[in-house]
């Protein structure tokens, strides 16, 4: 097989969440063992893998447009393979195996396959489909296996940011908020054994990884009950923490709950290594929303955990995602939103306009009533509102200095002016998940420095380099 596909030019185009970039690396490190060399270009490309989102509509259309041009340039070119993995695939499977342009579907728990596919779809000359038939029902004991064996094996440093890795500790989700799609298409929650995560993270810091991003979609319900003791991901953070090389340690993204809630935070607190920051979405502010979405918890509910979060760990920064416009959402129910918004005095929000997926809840039993300018208009008013709490918050770090990853060069090179001859502006973050901007050496990307902050903006802050540090 490696003799077939030896050489085979390969470009992954990758849509949605960090648990896709992750799957995508994955594919990249495991096809790339297999033979396959990686290209950004299209043009010079054998093969074609397209990792695919289905949160929302507008990511699917995205895709599908992708396929339009694929379709185009495959008329010239009738053996370029195409492949469809992630969300979508497992959503539409053998619906979008039929689209003209496409070779291969893959869902997320068959990416072990993925050199098998390429290969038999080359030598056969035939569509391939590797999709799960029954998602919510748990997995085949061998499926489990080759997912866990496939995860350890491969090497996911990020090769854009330097230093820096995501480790997934568990796969799927079982909240069931009546509006999302994860729960259909990436089955039930599994957490993965934490001696595999752990022996992960340590060849990672082996490797030069200095902050490692644990990922779980709802990633505090992280449980395994292993002989001697069940664990929670306090006790992963723990043990992690322990681990040396490994500098700063983060984790996304939290459900609202109760459960380990405390116990994660004293972790927090006790180690210097996990760092002050909590993505927690609250998706509304109003309990009648809530409640229609699914969530198990009041708005009041969330501000004391909020409070909580911040007795045990004062210097925390918070994040959260919001929806806006879900069906039957009022006026007032928006302004609960924009009350919660402001109490809970977040670092940054994500805003999403309600996007009807098929399959869920929310679908089959509500109207999509709230029109596309109210959504939009609500959209822009709450984004005013965080963007008035970051700047404020933003400009407590006037004159301080922080210690930050250094990421690398900037990706705006009409803001890469430097000032002082050939110091480029690199990119940064804190541990609390501030952006900082500052000039200095590209030598820098990977290393942590301390910045002082002399400019702000209610997403970044901007300073000078005072020294790199280990
Ligand atoms: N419409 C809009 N936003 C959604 N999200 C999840 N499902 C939908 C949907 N159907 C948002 C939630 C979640 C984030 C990843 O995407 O805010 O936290
Ligand atoms: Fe979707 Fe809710 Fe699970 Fe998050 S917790 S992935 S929003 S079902």
């Amino acid at each position: 097989m490696q003799s077939e596909i030896c050489n085979l030019k390969l470009v992954i185009k990758s849509f949605g969440c960090q648990m896709n970039k992750l799957d995508t690396a994955l594919v990249g490190s495991s096809l790339t063992k297999a033979g396959f060399a990686l290209t950004d270009n299209v043009k010079e490309a054998d093969v074609v893998l397209i990792n695919t989102c289905s949160v929302r509509e507008h990511a699917e259309q995205r895709v599908l447009s992708h396929l339009g041009h694929l379709k185009h340039i495959k008329e010239s070119r009738p053996d370029l393979i195409v492949g469809i993995i992630g969300c979508m695939a497992q959503r539409l499977g053998e619906k979008l195996l039929e689209h003209e342009a496409v070779n291969i579907v893959c869902g997320p728990a068959q990416i072990p396959q993925i050199a098998n596919l390429i290969t038999e779809a080359i030598e056969q000359n035939e569509k391939k489909l590797a999709i799960t038939e029954r998602i919510r029902k748990p997995a085949p004991q061998h499926d489990s296996d080759a997912l866990e064996e496939f995860e350890s094996a491969c090497r996911i440093e990020d090769k854009a940011i330097p230093a820096q890795a995501f480790v997934r500790v568990m796969h799927g989700c079982n909240k069931f908020c009546s509006y999302c799609i994860v729960p259909y298409v990436r089955g039930p929650e599994v957490s993965r054994p934490p001696h595999a995560v752990i022996d992960q993270i340590r060849k990672l810091a082996d490797a030069g990884i200095k902050q490692v991003t644990l990922l779980g979609q709802a990633v505090n319900s992280y449980e395994y009950k292993a002989a001697d003791k069940t664990w929670s991901l306090a006790d992963l953070l723990a043990k992690a923490a322990d681990i040396e090389g490994i500098d700063w340690l983060k984790f996304v993204t939290n459900y609202p709950c109760e459960k380990y809630f405390n116990n994660i935070l004293r972790v927090m607190a006790g180690s210097p290594k996990v760092c002050p920051y909590l993505h927690i979405p609250a998706q509304s502010g109003s309990d009648k929303t809530l409640h229609a979405m699914n969530r198990r918890y009041t708005a009041a509910d969330y501000l004391a955990l909020l409070d909580r979060a911040r007795d045990i760990v004062p210097a925390i920064a918070v994040a959260g995602d919001f929806i806006v416009g879900f069906p039957g959402e009022t006026d007032a129910d928006f302004r609960a939103t924009v009350e919660l918004v402001k109490k809970a005095r977040y670092r940054n929000c994500f805003i999403f306009k309600y996007s009807p997926r098929p399959g869920t809840t929310a679908d089959k039993r509500l109207e999509d009533t709230v029109p596309p300018e109210v959504k939009q208009a609500r959209n822009v008013e709450l984004l005013a509102v965080q963007q008035e709490i970051s700047g404020e918050l933003s400009r407590d770090f006037l004159g301080k200095e922080v210690k930050v990853l250094v990421e690398g060069p900037s990706k705006k090179p009409h803001l890469n002016a430097p000032e002082n001859g050939a110091s480029p502006q690199l990119v940064a973050r804190t541990a609390g998940d501030w952006i900082v901007v500052f000039n200095g050496p590209a030598s820098l990307a990977g290393q942590f420095a301390t910045v002082k902050i002399t400019k702000t903006s209610p997403l970044t802050l901007f300073g000078q380099l005072t020294s790199p540090v280990k």
